[in-house]
């Protein structure tokens, strides 16, 4: 008898076992049976949902660690031991293992930097005939030069040039037209920012440090983050915030911004800092508090100032149209915006993406298993590859670098490379 009137008290009430609060507010012995059962059953739920929550958080890791490969490369430090400049090549050894099977002929390094792995590259490759650097930073031009002084020979021909690396074609035209004719051996781009830039206050790049808000690659570049948070739409900032931040709390974030513009705008990143800062419940700082978001947020406004998306993509397919037959492109990049990038245009190029669109076409790509015969036995980095006629992606999932780096590179974390070589 009592189950049948707990029974209909469930269907007059069925609120009652998804809610709690509700419950409360009901009165009787029979209500405090049901909120017994539905307590037990909510228990339950509650449980299967852990359990649930905690398996598919298990099977993302899984499936995060299984889509890389984890360099297993011994973990050292730049060949000549006094780099000029506080910045550690990331991945250097990588670098150089994916060209070392190469007769570098030329090589382009369209990040130059302090020239940590140009300096690497060219001690391997004794056979270098033509370099060119390329930087945007007048800051790495100097640094470079001093560093690779010791490297550079009378046979090696080598141009250090100020020029975005979306340019590289009329670079390489402009310097060696030859080079043009025959196609490069090896380009590599390092993407992201130097220490240089980063612990330069005046560059505007970090969020613990105040500055300006400039965040230029290029000093001579007219955009500044600053144009961006005081005079760009409405509607661009959020995007910027949701797009390139991946920002959850854009929106709010957009709708600060703006207010704040009533009140002459933010000029420094200290100002910006404050103002996420404000908006972070108790002022948490942190991985989960404001300097979580206030990296995001510099992160987007960074890749906005300097156009870093769309420049990637085109210097992608320039870079591989400039590539000798055999000739490899390696590509380390820094958050999953840029990662998606290389990996969709390495794809692109390939004609994976046009199979697609397009079911009816017969699949041009081969995805293989290798052994290290199909690549020689120095090149045991290779593990996994996909095929067209016009190329092979020779890292089907990126190399990030080895555990060692990343205790002594905190820069290195987040780092991926990958590398195509054309047919
Ligand atoms: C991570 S650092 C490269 C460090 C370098 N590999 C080394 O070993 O020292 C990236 C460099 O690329 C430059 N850079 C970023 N975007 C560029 C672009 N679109 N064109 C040319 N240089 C760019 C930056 O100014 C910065 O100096």
């Amino acid at each position: 008898m009592a189950g049948a009137i707990r029974v209909k008290q469930l269907f007059l009430c069925p609120s009652i076992l998804a809610n709690e609060t509700t419950l409360l507010r009901c009165r009787g012995n029979v209500n405090v049976i049901a909120r017994d059962i539905s307590s037990s059953e909510s228990t339950k739920r509650k449980k299967k949902k852990e359990i649930e929550l905690g398996r598919a958080a298990a099977e993302a890791v899984v499936k995060k660690e299984k889509r890389r490969t984890r360099s297993s490369r011994e973990y050292e430090l730049a060949g000549d031991g006094e780099s000029p400049s506080s910045h550690v090549p990331v991945m250097l050894g990588e670098v150089v293992d994916v060209l070392s099977s190469i007769r570098l002929r030329s090589f382009v390094d369209c990040t130059l930097g302090a020239a940590g792995h140009s300096y690497a590259i060219i001690e391997n490759h004794p056979e270098l005939r033509h370099f060119i650097g390329m930087d945007v930073d007048p800051v790495a031009h100097k640094l470079a030069h001093v560093h690779l002084h010791s490297v550079l020979h009378p046979s090696l021909k080598s141009s250090i040039v100020r020029k975005n690396f979306k340019c590289i074609r009329s670079v390489i035209a402009d310097t060696d037209p030859e080079m043009l004719d025959i196609g490069v051996d090896g380009i590599l781009m390092d993407l992201g920012m130097s220490s240089m830039q980063v612990n330069n206050p005046e560059r505007g790049f970090s969020v613990l440090e105040e500055g300006p808000l400039d965040m230029r690659m290029d000093p001579q570049a007219s955009l500044k983050a600053e144009d961006i948070v005081n005079s760009w739409p409405e509607s661009e900032l959020g995007r910027v915030l949701r797009d390139y931040s991946e920002e959850s709390n854009w929106y709010s974030l957009q709708n600060k911004i703006i207010k704040a513009r009533l009140s002459g705008g933010l000029h420094s990143t200290g100002e910006l800092v404050d103002l996420i800062r404000s908006m972070s419940p108790g002022n948490r700082g942190g991985r989960q508090g404001w300097i979580k978001t206030a990296t995001r947020v510099f992160q987007g406004l960074r890749i906005a100032v300097n156009d870093e998306l769309k420049t990637l993509q085109q210097s992608i397919y320039a870079s591989f149209e400039v590539l000798a037959p055999g000739g490899r492109l390696a590509v380390i990049s820094f958050h999953s915006l840029e990662d998606r990038i290389v990996k969709q245009t390495f794809l692109d190029i390939l004609g994976f993406q046009r199979e697609e669109k397009n079911p009816e076409e017969p699949r041009k790509h081969v995805e293989e298993e290798l052994s290290d015969k199909d690549f020689g036995a120095n090149e045991s980095w290779i593990k996994q590859t996909v095929r067209s006629s016009n190329g092979i992606i020779l890292t089907k999932r990126p190399i990030t670098p080895s555990e060692e780096e990343e205790r002594q590179n905190r820069r290195s974390r987040s780092a991926k490379l990958r590398v195509i070589q054309k047919s």
